[in-house]
């Protein structure tokens, strides 16, 4: 018997979640409404942070929350080749321009030894990415952002969970934004949220994520009237429905148990793959964090495995086993090499992983033979069986 494809990621989706999405069907408001309340405020307890504002995706956060430092042309906005490409095209759609700081290549966040050197004059933000789930070290980032004057916008879509020397990523610091998409660590099928301890930003991306409609404006200037509403900035539409919400409701009470299981199918990983030469596993830092394990990344050592990364993953398709690329080096896309001069060799830690990276199957649902199906098709692939 051929064994089913084991994809690298899948949503536990459970009978929760289907109800509370067939209740909400069957209510009447299936657009922004109480559900997306009730999750606000679930979110903002977990996350021990006063504004959780959901929205449709961690794209619009990102977008929003850049779009609010009001960017002039030229300011500048620090952040890591490694990452989904959303991180930078949310920079250059809020008018920033994209400034790098290369990775390390063991725990592949940001090398904060190398990011005073990229801060200048233009530097508005700084934008960490919690690669994989694993922090990025933020006292060190924080003491330069303030001794600048530079605010921070934690890319957290990996994130939810994460951990900090004992504080959960959102409970501290600037602002933050996660993302509800099916592989990650919980979803809302499409979805993301901005924490933030900044009122007055909290307020602003509030306006802007529903049209820059102010209810509140319109009773101020003393109109009363429910159908009415003063528009104060031309906003966009990226609020999140109540159906997207009634599944986050039920997600968010499992995320712990989610993340626990990432956690032991995870450091299984760690284990049992240690002894393969082919291949180069993460590194953990040495301060107290949690990771959220929302990917599993090792990087292939071509010259001992006598085959590209992509030549791996066509060989574990072909073994019946999905994985996952987790990136490439953004800066080397076309439009960011042709509008902003970007070229191969700028960021050479980042630009290796970015070509020998490769994301291993782990979802809270995987079994532990789904984990012995894994590291034999490995050990197939380098024929070391
Ligand atoms: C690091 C990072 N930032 C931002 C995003 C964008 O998230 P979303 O798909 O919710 O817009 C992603 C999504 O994969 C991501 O991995």
């Amino acid at each position: 018997m051929v064994d089913e494809f084991l994809p690298f990621s899948r949503p536990w989706i459970d009978k929760e979640e289907i109800d509370e999405v067939i209740n909400c069907l069957e209510s009447g408001w299936i657009t922004t409404g109480p559900r997306v309340k009730q999750f606000e405020q679930a979110l903002s307890e977990y996350l021990d942070s006063p504004h959780a504002l959901t929205l449709s995706s961690a794209t619009a956060g990102l977008h929003l929350a850049l779009e609010a430092l009001d960017l002039a042309p030229g300011d500048e906005v620090i952040t890591t080749p490694l990452t989904f490409v959303a991180t930078i095209n949310t920079i250059v759609l809020a008018g920033g321009r994209p400034v790098f700081v290369d990775i390390d290549a063991g725990t592949r966040n940001m090398d904060i030894e190398r990011l005073a050197a990229a801060i200048g004059p233009r530097t508005r933000a700084i934008i960490p990415v919690h690669f994989a789930g694993l922090p990025v070290d933020l006292d060190p980032l924080y003491a330069l952002a303030q001794k600048n004057d530079i605010r921070v916008i934690e890319d957290a879509a990996h994130a939810i969970g994460t951990e900090y020397k004992g504080r959960r990523i959102g409970a501290f610091g600037d602002t933050q934004v996660f993302s509800f998409h099916p592989n990650k660590n919980m979803t809302t099928a499409e979805g993301g949220c901005v924490t933030t301890r900044d009122d007055q930003l909290a307020r602003r991306i509030s306006l802007l994520r529903f049209h820059g409609i102010d209810r509140e404006a319109w009773n101020r200037f003393g109109k009363s009237g429910s159908q009415q509403y003063a528009v104060i900035a031309p906003g966009y539409k990226y609020n999140m429905m109540d159906i997207q919400a009634a599944l986050g409701i039920h997600q968010l009470e499992r995320l712990d148990a989610f993340i626990d299981r990432r956690r032991d199918l995870a450091q299984r990983y760690q284990a049992e793959l240690g002894e393969i030469a082919e291949l180069a596993l993460p590194t953990l830092p040495a301060y107290a964090h949690r990771h959220a394990w929302h990917l599993y990344c090792v990087l292939i050592n071509v010259d001992e495995a006598g085959m590209t990364r992509d030549e791996f993953i066509e060989a574990m398709k072909s073994q019946n086993v999905g994985t996952g690329l987790h990136y490439q080096a953004v800066h080397l896309h076309p439009y960011y090499q042709e509008n902003f001069g970007f070229s191969s060799g700028d960021f050479p830690i980042a630009e290796d992983v970015g070509e020998r990276i490769v994301s291993l199957p782990l979802f809270p649902r995987m079994q532990d033979h789904d984990v012995d199906r894994t590291i034999n098709a490995i050990k197939n692939v380098f024929r070391r069986t």
